[in-house]
């Protein structure tokens, strides 16, 4: 294994080298101790537009290229993502608070979307369809949208990456991408390694700034960008959107959730319990399948609360790099003071907080329950993003289903039921784009992940992941005789 330190870049990648446009640096730092990690050069928007022209003369050398060529380039980069993962985990651990085993995790799943698409880019079929005339044969072809901006969050510094600009550049399509500036560390590192793979120059760029909305607003209101892809809140979501609707531009959107984990009277509590635990307080609850409300029946509902606090209590929080954490800390400040503000607004309208409850410095913020949970409390309308987990009690099906669709998200649902007649009449009502039943974990480089409702639009990964990078053409040959 080489030093983590190897990986670590102080400058932007752009048409095929590091390069900065600007003279001051942003500070990445540790949310563990606040220390600084890296320096990197902080671009701003006339550095984008930069970009975005390498990206645009790289695209018709990159589309022209066979789908084998291309999936040969992605699968090395996996090689090499894989060859690094010690690596890679660390200045993801670093950067971001995730306990180690987790960034291991997240560097396997962000790998696999690399991999899946390298297989899927030899399969980008289009149809033969029967002529409408007798002399006339048709047929369709997918080609590559062209440039794609990727805005991608802190959350998954990698996979979130991947999971974009894997089926983009699988089809034919080159990418700008704009990492977090709380985790750009990881971003360039593979971007390193994408070099390293053989991408051309311009196919694949990375850019660090801190001015996230001057530097969305020049990928969204370019017109030599195609598509933007962004995961990240419902409220800047609309923001982008708003701004690509001059351009008519194509968009992914991954955004909010308020997931549901409902837990049925007829339930298996011991797996149940598991799945909350998994569900909830993976990377301290800061993603956007996270679970959010927890729904338990009535007549379950106090062994429930039992098992369930005595699994959070062992969760261990700390320096992700230690063995054994199982809790890191929070991203910023600004989610320290959303737990706090949360936990007020609860305990203001009956919540009872039976663990935890305490933000510790710097970052940190105990794992937390809080039992008597209602409809009224902001933590049952607005995405928690944290540790803390809200049990509500309910007594009927019916009541359930209409709590878990109470809102405006509609990304990820989990239940829990023994009961085959409820399992799908749950599903069925379930406003959701992601259900897990008897399953509290989701995620997977096979599946179509996505929303409804404010949680967005597209679908990421799967066999349904290139259809968001291609247009299709139909083509009509006549008078054939
Ligand atoms: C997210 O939080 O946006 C992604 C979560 C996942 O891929 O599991």
């Amino acid at each position: 294994m080489q030093s983590y330190k190897d990986l670590i870049f102080g400058e932007s990648f752009v048409d095929g080298s590091w390069q900065h446009a600007s003279t001051h640096k942003l500070e990445v730092k540790n949310p563990v101790d606040l220390s600084v990690i890296a320096e990197i050069y902080d671009e701003d928007r006339a550095f984008v537009a930069t970009a975005i022209q390498a990206a645009h003369h790289a695209f018709p050398a990159w589309k022209a290229k066979s789908a084998k060529e291309r999936s040969a380039i992605l699968m090395a980069w996996f090689d090499l993502i894989i060859q690094h993962k010690e690596e890679l985990a660390t200045i993801m651990t670093l950067e971001s608070g995730k306990p180690l085993a987790e960034s291991r995790g997240e560097v396997d799943y962000g790998a696999s979307y690399i991999q899946w698409f390298a297989e899927e880019a030899k399969r980008n079929y289009g149809d033969i369809i029967p002529g409408y005339t007798a002399d006339k044969r048709v047929m369709t072809l997918k080609e590559p949208i062209g440039v794609v901006g990727a805005i991608t969050p802190w959350n998954f510094p990698l996979a979130m990456i991947t999971r974009k600009v894997a089926p983009a550049l699988a089809v034919g399509c080159t990418v700008v991408i704009r990492p977090s500036e709380e985790t750009p560390l990881t971003a360039l590192a593979i971007n390193h390694l994408a070099q390293l793979a053989g991408f051309p120059a311009g196919v694949v760029n990375t850019l660090v700034g801190a001015n996230a909305s001057e530097m969305g607003k020049e990928l969204c209101e370019s017109k030599l960008v195609a598509k933007i892809s962004f995961t990240g809140s419902t409220r800047v979501g609309q923001i982008l959107m708003a701004q690509c609707a001059p351009t008519l531009k194509k968009m992914s959107l991954e955004l909010g959730g308020n997931a549901p984990f409902i837990v049925f009277d007829d339930a298996d509590v011991d797996l149940a319990v598991k799945g909350a635990l998994a569900g909830k307080f993976r990377f301290g609850g800061q993603t956007c399948v996270c679970v959010n409300r927890i729904l338990v029946q009535d007549k379950i509902h106090d062994l429930f609360v039992e098992k369930f606090s005595a699994a959070v209590k062992a969760l261990k929080m700390g320096n992700g790099l230690e063995d054994g954490i199982t809790l890191g800390p929070l991203i910023n400040p600004a989610a320290i003071a959303r737990m706090k503000s949360m936990l007020t607004d609860a305990q203001a309208k009956g919540g009872k907080v039976i663990l935890g409850g305490q933000a510790k410095e710097p970052q940190f913020f105990e794992p937390t329950i809080v039992l008597e949970a209602t409809s009224d409390m902001e933590f049952a309308h607005n995405e928690i993003f944290g540790p803390i987990a809200p049990i509500f009690r309910f007594k009927t099906e019916e009541e359930a289903i209409q709590l878990a669709n109470d809102t405006i998200y509609g990304l990820a649902s989990y239940f829990y039921t023994n009961d085959l007649n409820r399992s799908w009449r749950v599903r069925e009502q379930l406003e959701y784009g992601i259900v897990g039943i008897n399953e509290g974990l989701i995620s997977s480089e096979t599946v179509p992940f996505g929303g409804v409702k404010y949680s967005g639009q597209g679908r990421e990964g799967s066999k349904y992941g290139l259809d968001s990078y291609v247009d299709i053409k139909y083509v009509c040959v006549g008078n054939v005789h």
